[in-house]
């Protein structure tokens, strides 16, 4: 008997083959395009981005917006709100910093981001004085929930920026002007002095060419001449902006914007689920979080061994993850926030800090896991890579 014909024979072939007709005629025929999902979903998030610098731009005195381009010509897509993670070796040391990406997700050709200077900052100094166009570097794909969700947010969106907390927001105005979308927009943006003011020209051309983008600009030490507002945005800036207070509220500043904000929000009884928070990397001063112990001085050094390999010595003060980068250690990262669990890693004795705010599950706890990126070792320690 022919092989075709023993094929035949076996009970449920002919169900099979008339079954396989109908998804092919009906386009479902997975069988047929076996490995497209996986394709098209290798392309869509790539493990990691090759980028050149394709321009460097002084926005203000201590900020610059840097294009990146894909070296093979693709960026995958994003939602406006996200970050990427930027993979440098400075000196040695081999480390990483997410950036919002300040682009409208609607500008396919390249992310733009925008980097602040800060006192002594490891990278954000490295990428303003040494980047320049021309330059590689590599980053994750982007990242990160604080973005617009149609089915929980409303149309009715209210931004609270301060200083290079703007990006997330640049890319969502951005995206609004360029599809001219409906959704309503309001944005109090919060900066020292106007100098540090960044995409001002911009903002102001979108709102006078959207009618349902407004902003204020506040500034908490203005120069004499500066007769806009002044000082901090409060609850009754708040108010009397949103009308309704219907909005849905999203906060992305340095730490002391939020001290400040988020209690003006909680005056105006505005509900939690309708606030979301952009945390912008680790507490610049750990030592004075509710329950850092009070025996323990920013200077005190801890060793961290890592079993089976070899024991480094960490600040108390500092994030593990930096201490273990110093010593040529490298964990996966992404958020650097104790957000998004990539770094997550097996504490096998002793004790860490970790503040309010890390994202780890309830069985992490219990087992013993922390987020490196946001653990301050306060014990001698020990952990399994
Ligand atoms: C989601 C998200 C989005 C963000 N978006 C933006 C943005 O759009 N624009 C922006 O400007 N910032 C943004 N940030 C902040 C950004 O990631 C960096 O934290 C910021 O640029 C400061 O980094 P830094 O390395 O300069 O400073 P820090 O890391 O705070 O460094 C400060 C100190 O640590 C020391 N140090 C740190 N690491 C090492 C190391 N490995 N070895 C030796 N010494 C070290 C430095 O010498 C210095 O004394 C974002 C953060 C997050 C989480
Ligand atoms: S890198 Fe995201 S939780 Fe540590």
């Amino acid at each position: 008997m022919a092989k075709k014909d023993i094929i035949q024979k076996i009970s449920g072939y002919d169900e099979i083959i008339r079954e396989n007709a109908i998804l092919e005629k009906y386009g479902f025929d997975y069988q047929a395009k076996r490995g497209e999902v996986k394709s098209i979903i290798d392309a869509l998030h790539p493990q990691g981005l090759d980028l050149t610098v394709s321009e460097v731009n002084q926005e203000t005195a201590t900020a610059k917006s840097i294009k990146l381009v894909s070296e093979d010509g693709f960026l995958p897509p994003f939602q406006a709100g996200q970050y990427i993670n930027l993979f440098v070796e400075i000196g040695g040391v081999r480390t990483s910093r997410p950036y919002s990406i300040a682009s409208a997700p609607t500008q396919t050709g390249h992310y733009e981001i925008t980097v602040r200077k800060i006192e002594d900052g490891f990278v954000s100094n490295y990428l303003l004085d040494e980047l320049k166009p021309g330059d590689k570097l590599s980053s994750s794909s982007p990242s990160g929930n604080f973005h617009y969700n149609p089915h929980f947010h409303g149309n009715k969106l209210a931004f609270i920026a301060g200083g290079s907390g703007i990006t997330p927001f640049m890319s969502m105005v951005r995206e609004l002007a360029h599809k001219n979308m409906g959704r309503r927009l309001h944005l109090f943006y919060g900066c020292r002095a106007e100098d540090d003011v960044i995409y001002r020209d911009e903002l102001n051309r979108i709102a006078a060419a959207h009618r349902n983008f407004t902003w204020d600009l506040v500034i908490s030490e203005p120069a004499p001449s500066f007769n806009g507002l002044q000082g901090f945005i409060n609850a009754g800036l708040i108010k009397e902006r949103l009308e309704g207070l219907d909005w849905t509220l999203y906060v992305c500043g340095p730490e002391a914007m939020y001290n400040f904000c988020l209690p003006e929000l909680a005056k105006l009884s505005i509900p939690a689920r309708k606030i979301r928070v952009e945390v912008m990397g680790a507490p610049k001063n750990i030592t004075a979080y509710p329950g850092w112990p009070e025996n323990l001085k920013s200077g005190d050094v801890f060793n961290v061994a890592i079993k089976g390999k070899k024991t480094i010595s960490a600040l108390a003060s500092e994030p593990l993850m930096i201490s273990l980068e110093r010593e040529g250690v490298v964990i996966p990262a992404l958020c650097r926030s104790g957000e998004c669990s990539l770094c997550r890693t097996k504490l096998l004795s002793g004790k860490v800090y970790q503040p309010n705010g890390v994202k780890l599950r309830k069985s992490d706890r219990a087992f013993g896991y922390i987020h490196p990126c946001m653990a301050y070792p306060i014990t001698d320690i020990e952990i399994l890579l």
